[in-house]
This record gives structure tokens, C-alpha cells and sequence, in this order.
């Protein structure tokens, strides 16, 4: 069989992704910043760097500790704000055939769906990851996500806001994650995607003080959180009906394919887009190879196929 008659397509709620591979929200910016460096269009979606109704400015400096096989970070969800990012960053990104998907944040339930219902009204939107999981943001982060009333809350107002698909992302900062999988699906959710960062903090031993400045606690993400994402994705595919999106320390395909064999519909890849820019297109060109390789004409049958011996 020729790479060329794979079939990578997958379906997440309404949206049809060519293929399954997005980038991690925040990692990619509004998606201008990777133009010198990928087409947008081979991508499966575009998933945009948090958006709030209002414009934020984030943690102070410094922001950012590289760690072994990842980092700790604390953006602390700076963003442009809802209004700037229709008026500046929406029309360049309607230009491409690839489904646009916005994350989206609030500090409460209402500003939630007051974006949802905001962004529902434009053209060239076709979901909304819903960010319940920022670890390092103590309003309009993981409040809503570490709670199983509040996230259901969350998800059941945007779900009143807007038809658009809806998708939930989960932290993997709690006991249990497929609790929170479920009360997302019970409030209409279309998917759910997983995992944000895990809580970590560094300490400088000169100054013995915390290697993130004023920041004490701050998101491990990259490579080295990638086996427990996995772990935690194949437990919420087993808890829900409805596709789950792998998210967590993916480098290429081999660590997407773990994803899909456990049952992920789709996956996304953050901190390895600032290493390699080109990662995803490797990635999916990877994945085609793999099933090409092993006679697998669709990308689906390889969906959920963990042999549990
Ligand atoms: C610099 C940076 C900014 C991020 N910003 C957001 C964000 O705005 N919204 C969100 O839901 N997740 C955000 N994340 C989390 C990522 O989307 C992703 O869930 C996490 O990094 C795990 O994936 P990775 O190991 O492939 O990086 C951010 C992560 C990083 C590293």
C-alpha cells in the first residue's frame, strides 16, 4: 500500500480534521507565528492560544525553566482578549481550509459562556476548546477544573452558549480524572481532550529561591510528562462516549500512535512545536508511514486497538 492511500480523517463532535494531528494551545501562538515554517493547511485543526473577554498580561518574569526532557512554564495565560483576537487574528486564520478551534478561559461561569456565545456569532470557528486545567492561574484556571460540579457548570453553560463543538480539557492534577471526563460528557460535551500541565515548581540553589522569580508554582510539560498522559487518556477513553484527545509530551508519531492505539481520536503537540516547528508535519507524514507500513488503510482501525494481554 502507498502512503497515499491512507486515510488519516477523524471526526471530533462536528468538525472533520484530514488528519488528527493539532497543535496544543499556546504553543502555536495564533498560528502566524508558524507560517515561515509549515503550511496551515496540512495541519488537522488550529488550536489557538487562550482567549479571555478581557486582554491579560500574565505571570511576571521570569516565565520559563527548561527541565529534564521538558520545562516548567507559567504564562499565567496572557492573551489578547476576545475582541482583538476576531478584529486581528480571526481573518488571517480564515484564509485556510483547516478547522479553527479557540480555547477559551473565564473566571467565572458566565464570562465562559459569554465568549462562547461571542465567538459563536463569527464565520471561520468551528469549536471551542474549553481550558478548565491552567495549573498555574489561582482565578480562571484549574478552579473549575479540579472540582467535578464546577467543571460540569462550566461545560453545561458554554454547551447553552453555542452549537459549536465543545471541548473540555482536562488537568491531571486531580485523583480521579475520569470523574471529571464524565460530569464534561453528562454536560454536553463533544470531546474532551487531555492533559494540561501537571504542578511542578524548581528552586535555584544559589538564591534559594524559586527558579520561576515571583512564580512559585508552574506546568511540567514536554516529553517527560508523555507516559502519564498516556495512562490517564486510555483511562478516560474507557470512562466515555464521546472522542478523546490526546495531549501530553508527544515528539512524533511513534508517541502519537501510542495515543491512537489507546483509544485517542486525535492528538495535539505543544512543547515540541518551540524545538522543532515542523514536528507536526513529521508527525502525520510518520503516522501515514506506520499505517502504510503495517497495511492499514484507515487511520480508525488502529483507533482503540490496545491489546490488554
Ligand atoms: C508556553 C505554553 C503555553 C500554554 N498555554 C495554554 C493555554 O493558553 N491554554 C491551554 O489550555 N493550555 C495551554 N498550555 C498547555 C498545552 O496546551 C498542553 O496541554 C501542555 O503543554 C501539554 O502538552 P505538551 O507536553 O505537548 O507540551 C500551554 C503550554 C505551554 C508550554
Amino acid at each position: 500500500m502507498t502512503k497515499d492511500a491512507v486515510d488519516l480523517s477523524v471526526t471530533l463532535g462536528k468538525i472533520k480534521l484530514k488528519n488528527p494531528v493539532m497543535p496544543a494551545s499556546g504553543t502555536f501562538g495564533y498560528g502566524e507565528e508558524f507560517a515561515p515554517f509549515l503550511d496551515l493547511n496540512d495541519l488537522g485543526a488550529v488550536i489557538v492560544k487562550g482567549t479571555f473577554l478581557k486582554p491579560r498580561m500574565g505571570s511576571p518574569q521570569f516565565r520559563m525553566e527548561e527541565i529534564p526532557g521538558g520545562m516548567i512554564c507559567t504564562i499565567g495565560l496572557q492573551g489578547i482578549g476576545v475582541d482583538r483576537f476576531i478584529k486581528e487574528k480571526l481573518p488571517y486564520l480564515r484564509q485556510f481550509s483547516t478547522p479553527v478551534i479557540v480555547n477559551i478561559g473565564g473566571e467565572s461561569v458566565d464570562e465562559f459562556a459569554r465568549i462562547a456565545d461571542i465567538l459563536s456569532k463569527e464565520d471561520g470557528i468551528a469549536g471551542l476548546e474549553i481550558n478548565i486545567s491552567c495549573p498555574n492561574v489561582k482565578k480562571g484556571g484549574m478552579q473549575f477544573g479540579i472540582d467535578p460540579n464546577a467543571a460540569f457548570e462550566v461545560v453545561k453553560a458554554v454547551r447553552n452558549s453555542t452549537d459549536l463543538t465543545i471541548i473540555p480539557k482536562l488537568t491531571p492534577n486531580v485523583t480521579d480524572i475520569t470523574i471529571f471526563a464524565k460530569a464534561c460528557e453528562e454536560a454536553g460535551a463533544d470531546a474532551i481532550s487531555l492533559i494540561n500541565g501537571l504542578v511542578g515548581m524548581g528552586i535555584d540553589i544559589n538564591t534559594r529561591r524559586s527558579k520561576l522569580g515571583k512564580n512559585l508554582q508552574a506546568g511540567i510539560t514536554g516529553p517527560c510528562i508523555h507516559a502519564i498522559a498516556l495512562r490517564l487518556a486510555y483511562l478516560v477513553v474507557q470512562a466515555v462516549n464521546i472522542p478523546v484527545i490526546g495531549v501530553g509530551g508527544i515528539t512524533g508519531a511513534e508517541d502519537a500512535l501510542e495515543f491512537f492505539i489507546a483509544g485517542a481520536t486525535a492528538i495535539e503537540i505543544g512543547t515540541y512545536n518551540l524545538i522543532d516547528p515542523r514536528v507536526m508535519i513529521k508527525t502525520i507524514e510518520g503516522i501515514r508511514q506506520y499505517l502504510a507500513d503495517n497495511g492499514i488503510n484507515n487511520i480508525n482501525d488502529i483507533i482503540g486497538s490496545f491489546v490488554l494481554s
